[in-house]
This record gives C-alpha cells, structure tokens and sequence, in this order.
C-alpha cells in the first residue's frame, strides 16, 4: 500500500516532468499589419498565444510563407475576426515542419499580414524569433494533462513493482 506522502511526491515529480509546455506569445498588429514575432519557433503541445493589439483581424491557416490563401490540406489554425484586446489560443498539434498564416481580414495579407511558426522536435518549449528577438515570448509551463495521467500511472506500477 502507498502511505499519501508517497503518492503526492509522485505526483509533484510527474507533473514537473510533463510540465515542458509553454505559452508562446504572438502580437498581431503590434506595429502596423504585421506579427510579432513573424517567424516563432514552437514545439509540439505549445500555446501560440496571438494577442490582437490593434484593429480587427482574422487568422487563417495558409500553405507558404506570403502566400494569402486558405491551407487546402490543413485547416486546423482559424481564429476567426478578432478585435484589439482579444486572444486566440492555438495547440501546436505537429512534431515537425512549418505551420503558414495570414490574416484573412480585408487586404491586410497583401500588406504583409502573415507569419510562420516553426515547429521543432524535442522538449523544453519554444521561443520567438525575428525582428524583436523572442522577447514577446512568455514561458508559462502548461501541463499536458493526457501526458501527466500516463506518466504518474506508470511511475506508480514503476514503484509498486520495486516494492
Ligand atoms: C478561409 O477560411 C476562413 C476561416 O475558416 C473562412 O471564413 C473563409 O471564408 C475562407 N475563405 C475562402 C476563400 O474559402
Ligand atoms: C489564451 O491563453 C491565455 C493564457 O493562458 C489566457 O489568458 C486567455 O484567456 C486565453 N484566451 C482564450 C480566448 O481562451
Ligand atoms: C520569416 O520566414 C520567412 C520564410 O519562412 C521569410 O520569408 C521572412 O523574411 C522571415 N521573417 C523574418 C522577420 O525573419
């Protein structure tokens, strides 16, 4: 039998080693019709946190960098119009590759509304880079829940079968 101090260092342990998830913080319209950063470097289960500063926008995911219409294969990044103050949270969902966007919202695309995430494997989170560096980015850990139930179920059979 497991006394509760054991189960709770457990489960302290499990959630600092699934905490490795983070929020990443977008501007948009932080400077004209623009992103900020407009290149972010993301991992799998990270925030992109876009942060609509100014004006109305609408986010749609693209298939190229520049490129001002809808993604035909991937649809998953889609904020809908959005206004300043607002937030629009998406999950990086893909272990690798680029995830290309635009705003959809009136010509601002064609005036250089668009931006990439870089998605990079490994753990520790992402960062922003860019013109202003990944200086908007914000480390906030998130727990993976799914991730977290996994791993403290098998460190306590990991346990219990070392007793
Ligand atoms: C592109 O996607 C957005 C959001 O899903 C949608 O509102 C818009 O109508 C689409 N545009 C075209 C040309 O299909
Ligand atoms: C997006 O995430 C941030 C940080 O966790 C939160 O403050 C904000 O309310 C979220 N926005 C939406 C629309 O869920
Ligand atoms: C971001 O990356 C694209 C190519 O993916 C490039 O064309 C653009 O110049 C980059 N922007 C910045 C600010 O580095």
């Amino acid at each position: 039998m497991f006394r509760t101090l054991d189960i709770l260092v457990l489960l302290i342990l499990t959630f600092l080693a699934c905490s490795n998830a983070e929020i990443i913080t977008v501007k948009v319209a932080d400077s004209g019709l623009d992103f900020n950063p407009q290149n972010a470097t993301a991992r799998k289960d990270d925030v992109i946190s876009f942060l609509f500063v100014k004006g109305k926008h609408s986010l749609v995911q693209s298939d190229g960098p520049g490129v001002c219409t809808n993604s035909t294969t991937l649809t998953s990044l889609s904020s809908g119009i959005k206004s300043e103050g607002e937030t629009y949270n998406f999950t990086v969902n893909q272990n690798n590759g680029a995830i290309y966007y635009f705003c959809d919202y009136g010509q601002h695309c064609l005036g250089g509304e668009w931006g990439v995430i870089n998605v990079v494997s490994g753990n520790g989170g992402g960062s922003g880079s860019g013109s202003n560096g990944g200086k908007s980015s914000a480390s906030v850990n998130v727990p993976n829940s799914l991730n977290f139930f996994l791993l403290f179920t098998i460190t306590l059979f990991f346990f219990k079968s070392m007793i």
